[in-house]
């Protein structure tokens, strides 16, 4: 799928973005509160949305894929802004900072520290046990998680301490990262915010994890919020793989 040319649009105050500035919209729907999630293909730094999302680290670093493209399209004003910020200290974990955009639409730039993926102890825990399954399946000599087996056809059964699945800490600060960032949206009274697929470029998340904890954080930061300044979020992706993933989930998310 390819996004439309983007024909450019003028910075309105406060103004809701229908979405027709160059983006593919691909898939819609209403949450708890009324808002619309949108989720559409094209640049986030064309999004007209109040506010854009640059996922970073604690020191604003632009070594990501969307936050290369913003600080290639804000030039030296938008530097400026985000030197500010860092003069009044660094990003917490999950947490997110705003500030003024420059030569680009979205009024606002909200930084959030988000997570790095790194494969989950229950994953590599998982992997071990089936390891050691099999070295003692080969190793005779190994007794202790080893007995024979009386009344079934087997001669042996092997005791493997296998892990229990539980929701790694990545995928934790990902919920909250995005939480931080509508959070942080209410408090400027912001309408609209246009949101990349935080996490699955450099920081080397799953598409689909991702896309599964993202539409998740957002559904339920609405639930829970008692009245929200929102009415907009856009869901701007880029790559293919991520398009099929998010539409996908999209349709399984339940309200
Ligand atoms: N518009 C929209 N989405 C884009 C764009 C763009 N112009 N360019 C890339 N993307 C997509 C990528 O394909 C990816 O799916 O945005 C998603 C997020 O990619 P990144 O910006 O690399 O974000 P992330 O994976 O969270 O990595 C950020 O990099 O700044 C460092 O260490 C820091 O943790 C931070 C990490």
């Amino acid at each position: 799928i390819k996004a439309a040319p983007f024909k450019g649009k003028p910075k309105k105050a406060d103004s809701i973005p229908d979405g027709s500035g160059g983006f593919l919209t691909l898939s819609e729907k209403k949450l708890f509160l009324g808002q619309k999630l949108t989720v559409m293909q094209g640049d986030l730094v064309k999004s007209s949305a109040d506010a854009i999302v640059h996922p970073t680290n604690s020191s604003f670093y632009f070594g990501g894929e969307v936050g290369q493209a913003i600080q290639r399209a804000g030039g030296k004003e938008f530097q400026q802004e985000v030197d500010v910020l860092k003069g009044q200290g660094s990003i917490g974990t999950a947490e997110a900072a705003i500030c003024p955009g420059h030569k680009f639409a979205a009024k606002f730039v909200i930084h959030v520290n988000s997570p790095t993926w790194s494969e989950t102890n229950a994953q590599q825990n998982l992997d071990k046990a089936v390891k050691n399954v099999l070295k003692l399946a080969d190793d005779k000599s190994l007794k202790t998680s080893i007995c024979p087996a009386h009344h079934i056809p087997a001669k042996f059964v092997i005791h493997c301490n296998g892990p229990t699945w539980k929701m790694d800490n990545a995928q934790i600060l990902l919920d909250k990262s995005i939480k931080s960032c509508l959070q942080l949206a209410d408090e400027k009274n912001l309408k609209s915010v246009a949101i990349p697929s935080l996490g699955s470029g450099r920081a080397g998340f799953p598409k689909q994890t991702a896309a599964q904890i993202i539409l998740a954080s957002i559904r339920d930061y609405f639930k829970t919020a008692k009245s929200s300044s929102l009415k907009q979020i856009f869901f701007v992706l880029y790559d293919a793989e991520s398009v099929n993933v998010y539409t996908t989930e999209l349709a399984r998310l339940d309200n």
